[in-house]
């Protein structure tokens, strides 16, 4: 990738973005023809896609830039309808790629797929009995997608669980098996879902329970990705604070979400601005990885922050980050949605380990990016330059209006819908 042709991006009109995009040999000149309508999901598509489908609801696709990943540069794809997200995690980039970028270690890639059982007279026995028939339950597992088994992956292993009653919740106790599935490329919640419920019957033999439901668990705690970041105080310093100070108040910062909830919840919203838009862009289900990630920061038993900050031995600030990231390369919309398809040729069609590194490097830089502005001159002024633009936008400035009144905006006391109004009107006036 020739970087330097993508400088100033910001500051390019449309179509300079896409030819600087075409000089930095991220995209083909080819590509740049009819871009936004290639783009767009065709209305048949979407028909297929969903029940009662009337239209498609289109969100604002923008780049992630500066990103350096395990020594190979990224184009992130970040598709979000918020302000402020895709420049804060491209500022962090910047800042973290001068030291040496990112650096992630991906986990094996294994799902799990849950059966649930109820009326287990003996659970200690039951779990015996299916410990001693794990191969067979593998076998039949497997039998039902041999697809999956042909290209390498398939069910591995089966864990067991014992779900004691609880009086509280006025719940039975459950025997719970859970089947370690390896998707490979894919998330696979078809996968999953088929494995599991081939094996259901058979379980209620084995045990003499009732299966209630065989279902993917969403709470992938064998698909850890995790992203870390070594930034020397020289990188930090913030207008009038020294980089030491700005370390610090990171680290204050990364300590306050991990001891309160309330703070924990922004904290990791902050992390989810960035993985989500990369998500979403690269076609994956933000609902399963935001169910999974959030059940992740309670594994403690209190919500906590996602992400760690603290001081290496050089005086560094470090920056880690584990979460849960089932996304896949294929399957679901993926090979199917335009702008999915777009988003992983922009990534240079990377792995599905390689694509959780990405996701998981831009949740931490949107998180320092967030922490950094916060403990320093805080978020508002940042946000209210784009702010500015989109209530610009809402008051009904177009084209060249919508700098000026979002200039004007900026210098008023009240940045608000109304004085956007008023602006705009001076402005036709003149
Ligand atoms: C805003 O969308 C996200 C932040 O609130 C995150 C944070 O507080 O860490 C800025």
């Amino acid at each position: 990738m020739k970087k330097e042709y993508l400088n100033k991006f910001y500051q390019k009109t449309h179509e300079e973005r896409l030819h600087a995009l075409v000089s930095a040999e991220v995209i083909l000149e080819e590509d740049t023809s009819d871009f936004k309508r290639k783009l767009q999901l065709p209305e048949e598509t979407a028909n297929h896609m969903i029940e009662n489908q009337i239209s498609t609801y289109e969100l604002p696709l923008g780049i992630g830039l500066n990103f350096f990943i395990d020594q190979k540069e990224y184009v992130v794809p970040m598709a979000t309808e918020e302000p402020s997200v895709i420049a804060a995690a491209s500022s962090a980039a910047k800042i973290i790629r001068q030291a040496g970028g990112f650096k992630t270690s991906i986990q094996e890639r294994t799902m799990i797929g849950q059966i649930a059982l109820k009326d287990v007279s003996n659970m200690k026995e039951a779990e015996e009995i299916i410990l001693q028939h794990e191969d067979q339950i593998i076998e039949k597992a497997n039998q039902a997608h041999p697809s999956i088994v042909k290209r390498g992956g398939g069910a591995r292993s089966v864990k067991v669980r014992q779900i004691e009653a609880d009086e509280q919740y006025n719940a039975p106790a459950f025997f719970v098996i859970h089947i370690h599935i390896q998707t490979l490329e894919a998330m696979g919640a078809n996968i999953i879902n088929t494995m599991v419920e081939a094996v259901k019957p058979y379980l209620e033999s084995l045990t003499g329970g009732t299966a209630i439901m065989g279902i993917l668990s969403n709470y992938a705690t064998e698909c850890l990705a995790t992203a870390t970041c070594h930034i020397p105080v020289s990188l930090l310093r913030k207008g009038s604070f020294s980089g030491e100070e700005v370390r610090d108040r990171i680290i204050e910062a990364g300590q306050f979400a991990v001891v309160d909830p309330y703070r924990a919840v922004t904290h990791n919203k902050g992390i989810m601005n960035g993985i989500d838009a990369v998500v979403l862009a690269s076609g994956n289900d933000t609902r399963a990885i935001e169910a999974g990630v959030h059940a992740y920061a309670t594994r403690s038993g209190q919500y906590r922050s996602l992400s760690n900050w603290s001081k290496a031995e050089n005086g560094d600030l470090v920056g880690t980050m584990t979460i849960p990231l089932p996304v896949g390369t294929v399957g679901g919309s993926i090979n199917i949605h335009p702008g999915a398809i777009f988003s992983k040729q922009l990534l240079g069609n990377p792995t599905a380990q390689e694509l959780e590194a990405i996701i998981v490097s831009v949740g931490l830089g949107q998180n320092f990016s967030a922490l950094k502005a916060l403990v320093t001159e805080g978020i508002q002024k940042g946000h209210m330059g784009l702010h500015a633009k989109s209530l610009a936008i809402s008051a009904g400035a177009v084209g060249d209006q919508i700098d000026l009144v979002s200039n004007e905006l900026k210098k008023r006391k009240n940045m608000n819908l109304a004085t956007a109004k008023e602006i705009l009107e001076q402005i036709k006036d003149i």
